[in-house]
């Protein structure tokens, strides 16, 4: 997002995609000091917080989980909608309050919401407590910014991004599973989104970088990879020479990683040789999110979707057809700008011929500065609320339909670890991306097995060990 009136906020303007290869060392200033991150938003500020942690960690900071104990709070923040705002001013509260007892604490924001102009904006005048501001794009910074804040807020942040950078180093969560970015940003503008502006234009990663770094995961004993980008099935299509996405897919297959999934797959770039691809190698997992967000063709015209109900139906089928036992599962947006009642019904009819395994289900939030934030909307919230409410009873039913399905069979777990619920039991996804809470499988974690499902509910499935898959 262009930020042309922040003053004192360093604003970098870099056109072109340049391939920045990160070589780091840095010294252990904070040791013995601890940082609490937390974060907002969806799986790529997961991501990214990997990557904050390893830069905090590079400097000497440990992890904490309580944010009385902290020397620095981290907040990778969230701007898809409007009340993510009151969420983390709300924690900022609290960050505040604490500042008051430990004037060396360092508060530091970073994330999708960095990237908004009013909220800069906000913090600078309003906020002045927070030490450190940088955004999605630039990551990289953090240590310089920790180190070189003196007095003053240390505010960078990129209006306009070109940069892909590479030897990225990561803190992940997980040793078993690992996100990998393929692609930055987005291209595609839908009305109502505000990711075009927070992570900027499409930037695909270089396929021979994606494959290194696959390669890498799974000489480090990684099993599962999932390829990270908001559409995904356009990647290389910004980068001359570049393969497209179901190449790219095969490249992957072909390492010796054990599962794949990738997110998020639009349906206006989904072609039939990404389908082949898919259904060709067995560890691509039969598992797709293919966002809807209406069954009115009318409202995905206002929503700038690009297809058609029919067409995302035909899709649906196809891809039903070719890939044997494949999940799908979806995103809703229900209410946008005056939905009719008969907009909303084509939307439960869509639902009601696809039988998702799962969806994600929103109301409709104006986003400041998207073109559907200026349609005069008369719909009632109250009305919102109802379809929403009726929406998601359908979506539930069908969850657990599907999931019924696996009753009494064997499938494939990728066990990833000790139940939350109860220790006794380990839990981990099928290839279709099921949780599944097995018993008698303590030892089999990072392993993949075969687990013979016992109980199936709307959100999760229950199994036995039976063997470990061959
Ligand atoms: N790139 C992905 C989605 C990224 S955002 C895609 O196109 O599918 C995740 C989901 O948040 C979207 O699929 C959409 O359903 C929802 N969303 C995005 N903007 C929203 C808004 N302004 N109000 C409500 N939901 C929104
Ligand atoms: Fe947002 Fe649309 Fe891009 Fe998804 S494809 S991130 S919904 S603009
Ligand atoms: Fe939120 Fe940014 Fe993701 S707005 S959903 S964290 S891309």
């Amino acid at each position: 997002m262009h930020l042309p009136d922040l003053k004192e906020a360093k604003i970098r303007t870099d056109k072109e995609t340049e391939y920045i290869y990160l070589q780091e060392n840095f010294p252990k200033l904070y040791k013995g000091q601890k940082y609490f991150l937390k974060t907002y938003g969806c799986q790529m500020n997961v991501h990214d917080s990997e990557e904050v942690a390893a830069r905090l960690e590079s400097l000497g900071f440990e992890k904490t989980e309580t944010l009385e104990n902290a020397d620095i709070v981290i907040l990778n923040t969230c701007a898809i909608r409007e009340n993510a705002h009151d969420k983390l001013y709300g924690f900022l509260g609290r960050c505040k309050h604490l500042k008051k007892e430990k004037p060396d604490l360092i508060i530091g924001i970073c994330g999708c919401m960095a990237q908004e102009e009013s909220v800069v904006q906000n913090i600078m005048e309003k906020h002045k407590y927070i030490d450190i501001v940088f955004g999605t794009h630039n990551i990289y910074l953090l240590q310089d910014l920790i180190i070189n804040k003196k007095e003053k807020q240390n505010i960078e942040v990129l209006s306009c991004e070109g940069n892909v950078y590479e030897n990225i180093r990561y803190k992940r969560d997980s040793k078993i599973k690992a996100w990998v970015n393929i692609q930055y940003g987005c291209d595609k503008f839908c009305t109502y989104c505000i990711v075009p502006y927070t992570r900027g234009k499409q930037r695909s990663r270089k396929s021979t970088d994606i494959i290194k770094e696959v390669e890498e995961l799974v000489n480090n004993g990684y099993k599962e990879v999932t390829l990270l980008g908001q559409n995904v099935n356009a990647y290389g299509k910004d980068l001359k020479g570049e393969i497209n996405f179901a190449k790219l897919l095969e490249k992957v297959a072909q390492t010796k990683i054990a599962r794949i999934f990738f997110v998020t797959s639009h349906p206006w770039d989904f072609t039939d040789e990404m389908i082949e691809t898919i259904a060709k190698y067995d560890n691509i997992m039969p598992y797709i999110h293919l966002p809807l967000q209406s069954g009115s063709t009318r409202i995905l015209k206002l929503m700038g979707r690009r297809y058609t109900k029919e067409e995302y139906l035909n899709l649906y089928q196809k891809i039903k057809q070719k890939i044997p036992r494949v999940a799908i599962t979806t995103d809703i947006i229900v209410g946008f700008p005056n939905e009719s009642k008969e907009d909303f019904n084509e939307t439960l009819e869509v639902v009601k011929k696809c039988e998702f395994d799962s969806a994600f289900t929103f109301i409709y939030s104006k986003r400041e500065g998207t073109p559907a934030a200026k349609i005069i909307d008369k719909v009632s919230m109250e009305e919102k609320e109802k379809r929403l409410q009726e929406l998601n009873k359908l979506i539930n039913q069908y969850s657990l339909k599907a999931n019924k399905k696996y009753l009494n069979k064997t499938v494939k777990v990728l066990v990833e670890g000790i139940s939350e619920k109860d220790s006794s039991k380990v839990y981990g996804y099928t290839d279709t991306m099921k949780l599944v809470n097995i018993e008698g499988a303590q030892e089999q974690i990072g392993n993949i097995i075969d687990v013979l499902i016992t109980e199936a509910k709307s959100f999760s499935l229950d199994g036995k060990y039976l063997a470990k898959s061959k």
